[in-house]
Formats: structure tokens, sequence, C-alpha cells
């Protein structure tokens, strides 16, 4: 589900030039007299009509606080204010006008922001997060994450996967120091979650577990929670600790947390030319 917002415009050429050259954004949909243009997940397009609207307000807001000074930069001749910081909001923001005079927001959230992360944008902007902001992370947030997360994919759907948050700072301060710095994260986050494959369920516990931890993670950045996968937590000890059978396969304990830092810095990726092969 989602949803568009249309506008009347008189010149759409150069409407549709401003919101794809200066705002970045791409065109998801061309319509006899329409243009549907999209910006993350906000969806908004303008049909060719004999009069403009210019009332309300489009905003569009970045990850990074410093995209609102290099858009600052290449809108300068449209922008009616320099960037400030708005105390009441957290938010760093200016404004400028669009080719038809429409009032056009830039800005950056000084905070968190929950469920806007959708589709491309989540398998690409997610990133492991090993500092964290001294939140906590109540029970119904740890509900939605999970009643995404319950939709991975499992061998013959026999959903052997489970859920084990660890809250206690005692737990959470072993299995931080139990793999020295990789482990780590655990410590500093205000939680953690175990996931766990059932081997009594599945014959696949490795397959389905990391599926279904990676459902984990990208519903947790769903829900604007940093995660980050710790190897190696699939032994004995671990999982007595966490009164976990020691039969049953400990795919990774994740910290769980709101990002310190937002965003985390993404890491390099191999360019999809140099992965997609020929078969031989
Ligand atoms: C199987 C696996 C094991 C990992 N183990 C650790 C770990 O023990 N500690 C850690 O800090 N990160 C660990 N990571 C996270 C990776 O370092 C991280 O995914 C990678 O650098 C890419 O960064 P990104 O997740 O931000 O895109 C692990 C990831 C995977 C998939």
């Amino acid at each position: 589900m989602s949803g568009i917002l249309f506008m009347k415009t008189q010149q759409p050429d150069v409407i549709k030039q401003f919101y794809t050259e200066q705002i970045h954004c791409d065109i998801w949909l061309e319509q006899a007299d329409c243009t549907i243009l999209k910006h993350g997940n906000f969806l908004f397009g303008f049909c060719h009509r004999d009069r403009t609207d210019t009332e309300g307000m489009l905003t569009f807001f970045f990850r990074r606080r410093q995209t609102v000074d290099e858009m600052y930069a290449e809108l300068k001749p449209m922008a009616v204010s320099e960037p400030v910081y708005n105390e009441k909001y957290r938010i760093y923001q200016f404004f400028a006008r669009d080719p038809e005079n429409r009032m056009v927001e830039i800005q950056w959230f000084d905070h968190p922001v929950a469920q806007y992360a959708d589709g491309a944008d989540l398998l690409k902007h997610r990133r492991s997060t090993r500092d964290f902001l001294d939140a906590e992370i109540n029970d119904a947030t740890v509900q939605k994450v999970v009643e995404l997360a319950r939709w991975a994919p499992s061998a013959y759907n026999r959903q052997p996967c489970y859920y084990v948050p660890i809250r206690s700072r005692d737990l959470k301060s072993w299995l931080g120091a139990r793999l020295e710095t990789a482990s780590e994260p655990i410590d500093r986050a205000p939680m953690a979650m175990a996931i766990v494959a059932d081997t009594d369920i599945t014959k696949h516990p490795e397959q389905d577990g990391s599926i279904a931890a990676y459902h984990f993670l990208l519903a947790a950045w769903h829900f604007g929670l940093g995660t980050c996968w710790i190897g190696s937590m699939n032994h004995d000890d671990v999982k007595e600790k966490l009164g976990i059978p020691t039969s049953h396969y400990l795919v990774t304990v994740t910290p769980v947390g709101y990002p310190s830092e937002y965003p985390v810095e993404p890491t390099d990726r191999k360019a999809a030319s140099e992965i997609l092969k020929e078969a031989r």
C-alpha cells in the first residue's frame, strides 16, 4: 500500500527537470499528461493543467546533515533561507522555491526516525551498527520487529527459528566479552537478540537460521533499529548461559538499539558487473 500526492502544473517539463535534476527524484511513472516522481518512499505527481497548485509545502529529508548543505549549495539561487538548526523540531533545514513558486523544504532529522525505509531503500541502506543511543527499546517495538521477521522463508516452510531477547546487563557484558572486540557491540547496546534454529524441526539449521537472522536485521532497520550480526556464537557455553538447548543452532546474537550515529557510514561493495557472472 502506498499513496500519491498530485499537483497541477502549467510547466510540466520545467517541473520534471527541477525535481529530477535538482532534488534528485526518480521518475516512477509517466502517464498521459501526468508525471509521478519518487523520492525514497514519497510519491508525488504533476499533471499538466491550465493552472498551478502552489499551496502546501514539499519536504524532502535526507540521512545526512551534510546533504542539506550540499543541496543548499546546488539550490542557492532558489533558496529563501540558509540552512539552520530548528530546536523545536530537532531538524536542520532550509527552504527554497521550485520554478512555479511552490515551497520546498530540505531537511535532516537530528534523531532516529522509524518506519520509512522500505524496499530498495531498506536493502541498500541497512548498515551494521556497533554504537548505540542509551535509549530503551520497548516490548511493543520488539513485537513489531518479530512480527515482520516471522515472514522469512524456510525449508519446507517448517519455520524452525525463534528469537530470545536479552536485556540483562550481566548477560550482555558476558556476551560482549565472549569474542573480545568482535562481540563488544552487544555490551554497548540496550538489548540483544539471540536467533536460534531448532534442529528438531529443520535439517537445514544454517540456511534457515541465516535467512531468518537477515530478515530480523532488515525488520529491525525498518523500525529505525541498528543491529550487527555477531558470528561464532554457536558454542555450548553461550547456549547454556542463555538457556538454549545445546543441540539447537545459535545463528547469531545481535545487539539491537537506536544507532548513536545516523547514518552509519556505508561500507564498500563490489560492482554488480563484477559479481554477475556468465554460466559456463
Ligand atoms: C556471518 C557474519 C558474521 C559477522 N560477524 C561479525 C562480528 O563478529 N562482529 C562484528 O562487529 N561484525 C560482524 N559482522 C558484520 C560485518 O562485518 C558487516 O556485515 C560487513 O562489514 C558489511 O557491513 P554492513 O553490514 O554495514 O553493510 C558479520 C557479518 C556476517 C554476515
